[in-house]
């Protein structure tokens, strides 16, 4: 059979299947990345609350999944050496956005100048990737002479200060695929699982905060839980569905589920033969299927007639979800990922999951319990979508912070 997703795409998703699925690096992300990089989450907030100034938070959220990312992803110096590459990265993902939506973009782009200095951004993000590869695959080789010490999945660190966290998922793919002059390619699968992991959660957070902004009494309770919580949460208390946050992680499925950071799918059959889907239909060769986390989400068949409503409580065990007629639904944490496709689901599904679940809950408490937020904007204005691959919020969230208590 030919081989229908590419050998670099299961070499990847090999490599990367292995970094996120250990418990170990999960932990790692938790305890030490998340934590070591507060102060981006933090810092613009304390400056807005200082200068009594009103502040997007959902840029906020971008910058903070942007060091934590990095830095998982690369490398332990991504948050210092960042500069040379979040620029030119961020000027060549909007060119490639509008390429989804501008048929004549060929014509157009050069009009621009991010069109047109488009080749040179790719090269640099290309190269910033390559050198830092280069460098992880130097630092494991003195580590295997025994020149400087391995760091502990338990965090320990090693000689150069390093723990395992720090650029887990180069140190993976190095291991594996790191024989030769394999940079480019080690470099180019790094840099997809940032792009992966690093807009769809901000915008998640963004979302989120979004509305439980708009739901006063939501907030409260929230609040409530986040506060009576334990000061040293475990990593896996975060994600736990019944365990101290119970509503924080219902909170953050509901507003997944409303408001997916992935909108719309589109996959071709780039194949020559028909692939069968799981109902049995067929799609030919260059045929496009094509279908919306966001509408699915909103549907009532699958969520019942009150699927529009923001509705925490329908994420817990004990509420039985009834359809119209007073028949059982499928409960919501029993949806299959075919139902609920927030993350995708089969071969291809979102191997961050679990990483983009630990930081929703870990950044919602600490600014939960921080600070009191209050919109900038009219509370009976919905907020759009963004164009974009991902999902934005059309305009940025601004808000005016003030301190709950000081920590
Ligand atoms: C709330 C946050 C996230 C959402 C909603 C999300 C959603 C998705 C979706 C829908 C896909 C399938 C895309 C497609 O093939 O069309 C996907 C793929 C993927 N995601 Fe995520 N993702 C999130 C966070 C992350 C994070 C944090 C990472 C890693 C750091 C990550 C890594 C990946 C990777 C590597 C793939 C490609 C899998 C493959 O093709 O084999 N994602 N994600």
């Amino acid at each position: 059979m030919k081989d229908l997703f590419g050998h670099k795409w299961k070499a990847q998703r090999l490599a990367g299947q292995h970094a996120f699925s250990s418990n170990a690096n999960l932990q790692s992300f938790g305890e030490l990345i998340l934590p070591k990089h507060l102060n981006t989450l933090l810092a613009p907030i304390e400056k807005s609350i200082e200068r009594d100034e009103e502040l997007d938070v959902q840029e906020v959220a971008y910058d903070y999944a942007m060091v934590v990312f990095g830095e998982l992803a690369y490398d332990s110096d991504f948050a210092q050496t960042s500069a040379a590459f979040t620029a030119p990265f961020e000027r060549a993902s909007t060119v490639t956005q509008d390429r989804f939506t501008n048929p004549l973009y060929r014509f157009t782009e050069r009009l621009f100048p991010s069109g047109r200095r488009f080749q040179r951004d790719v090269a640099e993000v290309k190269a910033f990737g390559e050198r830092l590869v280069r460098s992880m695959s130097e630092r494991i080789k003195a580590e295997e002479e025994g020149e400087i010490e391995t760091p502990g999945v338990d965090g320990s660190q090693g000689a150069d200060g390093s723990t395992i966290g720090q650029g887990l998922l180069l140190r993976e793919l190095v291991k594996e695929h790191g024989q030769g002059d394999n940079y480019r390619f080690l470099a180019d699968a790094c840099l997809n699982f940032l792009t992966a992991g690093k807009d769809t959660t901000a915008q998640a957070l963004a979302w989120t905060l979004y509305e439980i902004l708009r739901s006063p009494a939501i907030y409260a309770e929230l609040q409530a839980e986040i506060d009576k919580a334990p000061t040293e949460l475990e990593v896996s208390d975060l994600t736990a569905v019944e365990g101290p946050l119970q509503y924080t992680n219902a909170v953050i499925s509901e507003s997944l589920r409303l408001h997916p950071p992935v909108p719309l799918e589109i996959h071709e059959n780039t194949t020559s033969a028909p692939i069968a889907l799981a109902d049995g239909s067929l799609v030919g060769p260059a045929e496009i299927v094509l279908w919306s986390p966001w509408v699915m989400g909103r549907s009532t068949r699958i969520w019942g007639e009150d699927a529009a409503d923001f509705k925490p409580s329908r994420w817990f065990p004990e509420v039985q979800p009834r359809k119209s007629d007073g028949t059982d639904l499928s409960h919501p944490l029993k949806k299959s990922a075919f139902e609920f496709p927030v993350f995708h689901a089969g071969p291809r599904s979102c191997l961050g999951k679990n990483l983009a679940r630990i930081e929703l809950a870990y950044a919602l408490v600490q600014l939960v319990k921080r600070y009191e937020m209050v919109p900038t904007w009219p509370l009976n204005q919905e907020k759009s979508v963004g164009t974009a691959l991902t999902a934005p919020i059309l305009g940025g969230l601004g808000v005016r912070a003030r301190h709950r208590q000081k920590i």
